[in-house]
This record gives C-alpha cells, sequence and structure tokens, in this order.
C-alpha cells in the first residue's frame, strides 16, 4: 500500500466550506495588510499559548530576527543555539548583528539542555534559542535558571504542552526561579517564535510566522520592527523590515486554530501506536523530555545502520526523510562561526536519525506497514 510521510489534506478536507467562506471573508472585506484577521488571530493565538501578546509576522524565520532584536540583542552579543536543527534557527542570528555560538543536543530527545546550553555561554551571551525541535519541547526554564533569557523556537511545536512542572532548581548550579504555570510553547520563556509553512502543525496557505511574549515593551518593539520599524509610517524610529502576516493567511489559521488540539492528539496517538507496535525494538524511538506531552511534528528514530533502515523503507513504499544529515554549524554559510566546534551528540544525531510517516490521521494499520517494513532491516 506504502504509507506518505505526512498528510496535510486529509486533517483539512472537513474544513473547506468554512476555509472558501474565510477567503471570501477578507474578499469582501478589501482589507489585505495588518486588518481585523490578523488583530483577532494574534489575540486568539495569544489566549491559545497563554502568553498576552502575539505578533503576526511574514514567517517563522523573521520571527526568530525581530524577536531577538525586539529582546535587545545587537552588535557585539553572542547567541547560544543549537547546531541539531532547521538551519533557519542559526540563520535567523547574524542579521540582528549578533554571533551564533553552536551548542549540542541530548541526542535522545534531540533538544538543547541546561547542560548543553552552559557550555556554550560566555559574558557576551544575550540570548538562548531553544529549539522545540519534532515537537519536542526543550527545559525552557531550567536554561533560564542560568541567568540568560530564553527565546522559544518553537516553529515544530504548536500542540506540544508541558505536563508536569519544570524543576528549575534541579539544574546543577541553576538558580531556582519560581515555577511558571504556563503550559504552552510559546509562554515558556521571554518570548517564542512560531512557523506557519504549510507543512507544520498549524499550517496556512503560504508563509506565515507569529512572535509570542507577555512583556509589553518586547511585543511593542516587535510591531514596530514588523512595520519598517515604524508606529505610524510617518516616523521612522528603527531600522525595520517589511515582514506582515496577511489577512488571507491569518483568517485561514482561524478556522483552523480551534482543531489544533484534536490533531496534537492524533499526533500523539501515532506516536503512541508506534510503541505499542514494536518499533521500540527495532529502532531507537524519539524520547519526550521529561515533564513534557510533545504533539509529535516529525517523528524521528534513530539507527546505527540508518541507510539500511532507508533501502528497508523505499522497498516498501513508505515515506521518509532525513532531514539534517549535515548540521547547521558545518554548512558553508556558517563556517565563520562553526569552525573548530566539536558537537559530538549532534553529529550522531546527523549521522543516524531519519523521519518516519506522521500525520493527526495515521491510523494503527498504517503504524503496522510502516514496523512490518522496518522489520526488514
Ligand atoms: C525549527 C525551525 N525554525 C525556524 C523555521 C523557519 O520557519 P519559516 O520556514 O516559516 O521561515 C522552521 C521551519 O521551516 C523550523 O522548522
Amino acid at each position: 500500500m506504502g504509507v506518505p510521510l505526512f498528510d496535510t489534506s486529509t486533517p483539512l478536507a472537513p474544513l473547506r466550506g468554512e476555509l472558501r467562506a474565510a477567503v471570501e471573508r477578507v474578499l469582501d472585506s478589501e482589507r489585505y495588510i495588518l486588518g481585523p484577521e490578523v488583530a483577532a488571530f494574534e489575540r486568539e493565538f495569544a489566549a491559545y499559548c497563554g502568553c498576552e501578546h502575539a505578533v503576526g509576522v511574514a514567517n517563522g524565520t523573521d520571527a526568530i530576527t525581530i524577536a531577538l532584536r525586539a529582546l535587545g540583542v545587537g552588535p557585539g552579543d553572542e547567541v547560544v543555539v543549537p547546531s541539531f536543527t532547521f538551519y533557519a534557527s542559526a540563520e535567523a542570528i547574524p542579521p540582528t548583528g549578533a554571533t551564533p555560538v553552536f551548542c549540542d543536543i541530548d541526542p535522545g530527545t534531540y533538544c538543547v539542555t541546561a547542560e548543553t546550553v552552559r557550555a556554550a555561554l560566555t559574558p557576551r551571551t544575550k540570548a538562548v534559542i531553544a529549539v522545540h525541535l519534532f515537537g519536542n519541547l526543550a527545559p525552557v526554564a531550567e536554561i533560564e535558571a542560568l541567568g540568560v533569557p530564553v527565546l522559544e523556537d518553537a516553529a515544530q511545536a504548536a500542540g506540544s504542552r508541558v505536563v508536569a512542572p519544570a524543576h528549575a532548581d534541579s539544574a546543577a548550579g541553576g538558580v531556582a526561579k519560581p515555577t511558571s504555570d504556563a503550559v504552552r510553547p510559546g509562554a515558556l520563556g521571554a518570548a517564542g517564535t512560531f512557523s506557519f509553512f504549510p507543512s507544520k502543525n498549524l499550517g496556512c496557505f503560504g508563509d506565515g510566522g507569529m512572535i509570542t511574549t507577555s512583556d509589553e515593551a518586547v511585543a511593542e518593539r516587535a510591531r514596530t520592527l514588523r512595520s519598517h520599524g515604524s508606529h505610524d509610517k510617518v516616523t521612522y524610529e528603527l531600522l525595520g523590515y517589511n515582514s506582515r502576516l496577511d489577512e488571507l493567511q491569518a483568517a485561514i489559521l482561524r478556522v483552523q486554530l480551534p482543531h489544533l488540539e484534536g490533531w496534537a492528539d492524533g499526533r500523539r496517538q501515532a506516536g503512541r501506536h508506534y510503541e505499542e507496535a514494536g518499533l521500540g525494538e527495532l529502532v531507537r524511538l524519539p524520547r519526550a523530555v521529561e515533564g513534557t506531552s510533545p504533539a509529535w511534528h516529525l517523528y524521528v528514530v534513530a539507527h546505527p545502520e540508518v541507510q539500511r533502515l532507508e533501502s528497508a523503507l523505499a522497498d516498501a513504499g513508505i515515506g521518509h526523510k532525513a532531514y539534517y544529515r549535515t548540521p547547521v554549524h558545518r554548512q558553508a554559510a556558517m563556517r565563520q562561526w562553526g569552525a573548530g566546534v566539536e558537537l559530538p551528540a549532534t553529529d550522531e544525531a546527523a549521522r543516524t536519525h531519519l523521519a518516519i510517516p506522521l500525520s493527526p490521521v495515521l491510523t494503527r494499520e498504517q503504524v503496522d506497514e510502516v514496523v512490518a517494513a522496518a522489520r526488514g532491516v
């Protein structure tokens, strides 16, 4: 039969009528940029995340650059970022004038930890980008306990949540911090960023992004930066960007947001199916960060001879993809910041990982088909 790597159309099929109506609503309004749909979606998304403000921008990459600048990052600063992530997590740093400093990950969760971040801190560190990779949630409270603000790159983590209080004081040598009652990515750190690229857990029909924060000053600076550095298009106080979420995308996202929870449960369920079907006897399964419930964006397993797994899946028509075979610090464009950096867990993850099918509607039968193919390795 074959199983696709992901399925974005089946979950949207029942919403087609509502989506068409939303597009019509925007056409009728004749408002296309920063109008009522964006304002409403910003309110609804902030409420969903459990934070005070959401600022819609053009994509998840701009969201990181603008959020860093809104947090005060600039020339001469360093920003710690994992190297095992999508390239944009690091690419977004140099445009602020700051320098990316690469850190390692926990190879079981694929996320940064307080220990891997600590190894990369210097007196010039101004912020840490904690990437919630594949939907897993990096331990934000433990990292902030090191005394640095965290920008959450939550591009892959819409729908994930914290299920147990963070133990900020358990980070060795960390400063105990009151436990926040935030449970959603985007509300766990100083600010968060999201991508609404179509294949994401919450995706629009083009490019889109969001910055979330509960800090009024950070939100206000982000709003100014996304509109050419101006409040009123008359006076220009900052060197900014033309980076706005548009009305059509916001209207489309408003139709989908109420379904995100259900889709996230479907993603969790698919992960449980893989566990119950015995996939863990054949490959290394992803491990949820302690106290979190990931809405898996990608289900990424590891195998020491991953090419054999790739061949077995290909022969059975099972979708699979190695997303980050070359880690970011080894990419040519990052040479000036990546040369000489040694990150053993990152290299190991890059060599052995493989994403296998996952979507909110992946069935137990499809999971069994994937597992049967993996048995052929
Ligand atoms: C972890 C991560 N960060 C940042 C981005 C950038 O988002 P965008 O493609 O919307 O610019 C993406 C997604 O593409 C991502 O997966």
